[in-house]
């Protein structure tokens, strides 16, 4: 289902074109004090697909989400956003890009002393320009998304973990972003939370078709994204029927030492006869 792969010269040409990739990164490099991290990656993230993250520990994952962010500039390599080269785009041009982006931070990253309204609708007032009345609509309604309008008054510190998740999510998704970086959004989480943070994701995917990289340490997570489907009627997510598992645009892309050493879905995935990945996987 996602769509196919095209060339980057295209992308540039049309950014707005539906069938162009959300993201593409090509040949990308990066080192810190010498030691490189990125090692001439490259992948795509297909528009509407929700492309999971994997690698252990200090391989480069939330390297990735802020190189996309033009937060970090590469030593080497191109990172096209929604068409715009980032490592070209003056720090004007890209404020403007990342307003298409929603972050969900590794630690919700929630300012403590403003009430969840006051959170979520923080972007909202940065743009300056939108009223009153549509904030507080546009805060219900991503709050409503992740199902806790009624903590629309409470602080931060008011909340359980998983409830700070959601709040991080539904300031994420507040400006109705067109890409969701998400950093490890499940992780500390007991897995019956986490399953909740899961489906919100899958929610946002299936629902909202927004082009993710999502970060994460648990394989489990990415396979249930990838073996389930948002419906909209039940307002709850559902498993694929056994004959159309992984019928959703859900990739993996796993890091190690700095390169790709996979990048697919989740049949491929499966079948894969790497070492590292059976290990991995198993
Ligand atoms: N701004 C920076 N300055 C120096 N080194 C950095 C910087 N950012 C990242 N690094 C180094 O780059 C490597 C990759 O960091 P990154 O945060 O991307 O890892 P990660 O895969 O997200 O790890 P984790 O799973 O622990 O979150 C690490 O060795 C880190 O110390
Ligand atoms: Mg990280």
């Amino acid at each position: 289902m996602t769509a196919p792969p095209i060339p980057v010269e295209s992308a540039l040409k049309s950014s707005q074109d539906a069938s162009s990739p959300a993201i593409v990164f090509e040949q990308v490099s990066i080192a810190f004090e010498r030691k490189p991290v990125l090692d001439g990656i490259s992948f795509h993230l297909a528009k509407g697909e929700t492309k999971a993250i994997f690698g252990v520990a200090g391989s480069g994952k939330s390297t990735i989400l802020k190189l996309s962010l033009g937060l970090l500039k590469p030593d080497d390599g191109h990172i096209y956003v929604l068409g715009e080269d980032v490592t070209e785009l003056s720090e004007e041009a890209l404020f403007d890009l990342r307003r298409k982006i929603g972050m969900v931070f590794q630690e919700s990253a929630l300012f403590d002393s403003l009430t969840v309204r006051e959170n979520v609708a923080f972007r909202l007032f940065e743009e300056g320009n939108v009223s009153e009345d549509e904030i507080e609509r546009r805060v219900r309604e991503a709050l409503s998304f992740v199902e806790l309008e009624h903590t629309v008054d409470m602080f931060p510190s008011e909340l359980s973990g998983g409830m700070r998740r959601r709040v991080a999510i539904a300031r994420a998704i507040v400006t109705q972003p067109e890409i969701i970086l998400y950093d490890s959004p499940t992780g500390g989480l007991d897995p019956v939370t986490s399953n909740t943070i899961i489906e919100l994701v899958v929610k946002q995917r299936d629902v909202y078709k927004t082009s993710s990289l999502l970060v994460t340490h648990r394989l489990q997570d990415a396979f249930t994204m990838a073996n389930h489907y948002f419906d909209r009627k039940a307002n709850q997510m559902k498993p694929l029927p056994p004959g159309a598992r992984g019928e959703v645009p859900m990739g993996f892309l796993i890091l190690r030492d700095g390169k790709v050493i996979f990048d697919g879905d989740v049949h491929e995935l499966a079948q894969s006869k790497d070492e590292y990945i059976r290990e991995y996987i198993s």
